[in-house]
């Protein structure tokens, strides 16, 4: 092990590592709102000072100066040299550490990938031909004439035939290649039965599609059946030259077809596409059975400046949009434009386009939503905005979207849209997000967070599951400061609900301890605020200046864990409000019996003094 590490793998290896799993496989981290928190590993301190960045992939120590990145922890951490951590890291993510005097591998590497493409190209040119000269080639031919493509637009697409049979792209590859197996299997095209080490053509009677990449080579094929059976689908799967994730069918062809390319349409199949152009929409592309990712969109910018996401009307297509519309947002920047464009239930481009004509369709996607007005609909939808809790919720789902866009006209635009749908002010709505960075994880955009249940509260440091069981209080580390007044507090920001049925604030009146004052409030606030929830309370609260300082208690409140476990969140704030009660009791009771050893009591003071007793002895 010699030779320089390439900086470019060192560039990719932390890339790949994330710096929270590195560390929190070492030492246990605690989540603190958007960073991670833990007691530093590099000098001894009793309260945590050390944190871990998620965002910035950066670890830093308050109390001693340590910091870094993954690589750095690790050389620290494991008193490893510079290689050392390099190796244990790229171990972690499965790579294997290249260096530069490697040149004899390098070569015999890209030999291979070259060996490779010749194949998927040689069995490319072998499916189209058996489309124009098999024995079986009138169905395969019938078929694409019922579905409407003509002989140009299939020479366009390169589309094949794979013959029935087990072994035609065996058989014909071996003609020629003598490591014609180890090929086959290496590029997808063959698979091989395990158990009995049988080895057959993947594609077998299906119609091919050759997927290429934007130099034109084959890189792999999605296939389809003639028939109703299943799968209907069958694709190459990933190879060291195919990667779902990053290419796009029809890529190649839409920029070979399409004077100037403008904008890009993202449909979900390959028929979507070749329809499309058949029609002379030269310029849609298909995802390869996935959904859209970040690689797929920084790609398409660079060739265009102009998306258009085509979604089903159905509700798998509704949520297949939220999931595309997440990904854009920390794409988009000024001058580039995504639109979402939605089809009636039932339909895809293939059926529209054929049964309405394509500027029927070229209208629809003209009129498709721009990004910011799908972005407001979409998170707006289930929320009632003319209620004060919705425009809460709205806003902090809405912000911290907004805020890991690029800095941007369009990005002030949706702040100032924000700002009029909620009638705060952008100075309050930055309170708010930043209130909430403090402690909500990141948004997780699906469409089942978009309507959270009611008690889930602004100052949640983790995603609950809807039971909301916590964890037991046992398991809360020392030197947090779960304490009954605490505990209290934490239910009740997690269950606003159950402050109706509690004890009045008065009742803890005489009560001396830390964060009694903010319980009381709580209390109040629930029991006289109709349909309050931690929403309202936030927004009521942060621009009064007594009660503000309240809601960073309570964010660091909300980072303990709260109590509970299987037993009910009522039982145990009652519980913990009947001690508390009782704390003031026995505090009375002293100083009543104290105060009897120094002069005899009032007769007021012989009631109260018998209602303590009465009371202590039933919370006994
Ligand atoms: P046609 O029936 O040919 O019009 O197909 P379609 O493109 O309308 O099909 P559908 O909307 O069902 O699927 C869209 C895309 O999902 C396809 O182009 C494939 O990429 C993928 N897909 C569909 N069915 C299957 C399957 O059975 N297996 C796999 N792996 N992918 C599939
Ligand atoms: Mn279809």
């Amino acid at each position: 092990m010699s030779g320089r590490i390439p900086q470019h793998f060192i560039d990719d290896l932390l890339a790949r590592v994330n710096i929270v799993d590195v560390v929190d496989s070492r030492i246990k981290l605690k989540r603190a709102g958007k960073n991670y928190s833990a007691l530093c590993p590099f000098h001894k301190e009793k309260s945590p000072s050390f944190s871990v960045s998620a965002d910035k992939q950066f670890y830093y120590c308050f109390g001693c100066g340590a910091g870094g990145n993954a690589l750095g922890f690790v050389m620290e951490f494991e008193r490893l040299s510079f290689p050392e951590a390099v190796e244990e890291l790229a171990k972690t993510v499965g790579l294997e550490v290249p260096h530069e005097h490697d040149r004899e591998r390098d070569v015999a590497k890209e030999k291979q990938v070259k060996k490779q493409f010749d194949l998927l190209e040689e069995a490319n040119q072998f499916y189209q031909k058996q489309l124009r000269s098999h024995s079986e080639r009138e169905k395969a031919v019938a078929y694409l004439k019922k579905r409407g493509v003509s002989g140009q637009i299939a020479a366009r697409f390169q589309l094949g035939y794979a013959p029935p049979g087990w072994d035609n792209l065996q058989q014909h590859i071996a003609k020629e290649q003598a490591d014609a197996d180890a090929l086959l299997l290496a590029s997808g095209m063959m698979v091989e039965n395990e158990e009995r080490g049988r080895r057959y053509d993947r594609f077998r009677d299906r119609i091919m599609f050759p997927i290429r990449d934007m130099r034109g080579r084959t890189i792999g094929f999605g296939a389809r059946v003639l028939t109703n059976e299943k799968p209907k689908y069958l694709n190459s799967p990933e190879t060291d030259t195919f990667h779902k994730g990053r290419e796009l069918y029809g890529l190649y062809e839409a920029r070979q077809n399409t004077g100037t390319l403008e904008k890009l349409l993202i449909v979900e199949g390959y028929m979507d596409v070749v329809s499309l152009a058949q029609h002379g929409l030269t310029w849609s592309v298909a995802t390869l059975g996935t959904a859209t990712t970040d690689a797929h969109l920084e790609r398409i910018f660079k060739l265009v400046n102009e998306v258009v996401f085509c979604f089903d009307g159905d509700a798998a297509g509704r949520q297949a949009a939220k999931r595309a519309l997440h990904t854009c947002v920390p794409v988009l920047r000024d001058g580039l434009m995504a639109r979402f464009l939605f089809l009636p239930d039932g339909e895809d481009p293939d059926t529209l386009v054929r049964s309405e004509g394509v500027e029927a369709f070229s209208q629809r996607v003209n009129e498709s939503l721009p990004f910011s007005e799908y972005f407001f609909k979409a998170l707006s939808e289930d929320i009632d905005l003319t209620s004060m809790d919705g425009r809460a919720r709205f806003s902090t789902e809405a912000l911290p979207l907004i805020r890991t866009m690029q800095v941007s006209v369009l990005q002030q635009m949706m702040m100032d849209r924000v700002a009029e749908m909620t009638g705060l002010s952008i100075d309050q709505l930055d309170t708010i997000a930043n209130l909430h960075a403090k402690v909500e994880p990141p948004v997780q955009f699906e469409a089942e967070s978009v309507a959270p249940a009611p008690q889930r509260g602004y100052f949640e440091s983790k995603p609950r599951r809807q039971e909301q069981r916590f964890e037991p209080v046992e398991q809360v580390r020392s030197g947090t400061r779960i304490n009954l007044v605490n505990s209290a507090i934490s239910i009740l920001m997690h269950r606003p609900d159950l402050a109706a049925q509690a004890v009045k604030p008065e009742e803890l009146d005489g009560v001396l301890l830390e964060n009694i004052g903010l319980l009381k409030a709580l209390l109040h606030y629930f029991q006289n605020t109709p349909d309050a929830s931690l929403g309202t309370l936030a927004l009521d609260w942060q621009h009064d200046p007594e009660l503000m300082p309240n809601l960073l208690v309570l964010n660091e409140i909300s980072q303990l864990d709260p109590v509970l476990s299987n037993v009910d969140a009522q039982v145990l704030l009652n519980d913990a409000l009947q001690r508390l009660v009782a704390r003031k009791t026995e505090k009375q009771l002293r100083d009543l019996t104290q105060l009897s050893r120094e002069r005899p009591l009032t007769s007021e003071e012989k009631v109260l003094l018998a209602t303590l007793l009465a009371q202590r002895n039933n919370s006994q």
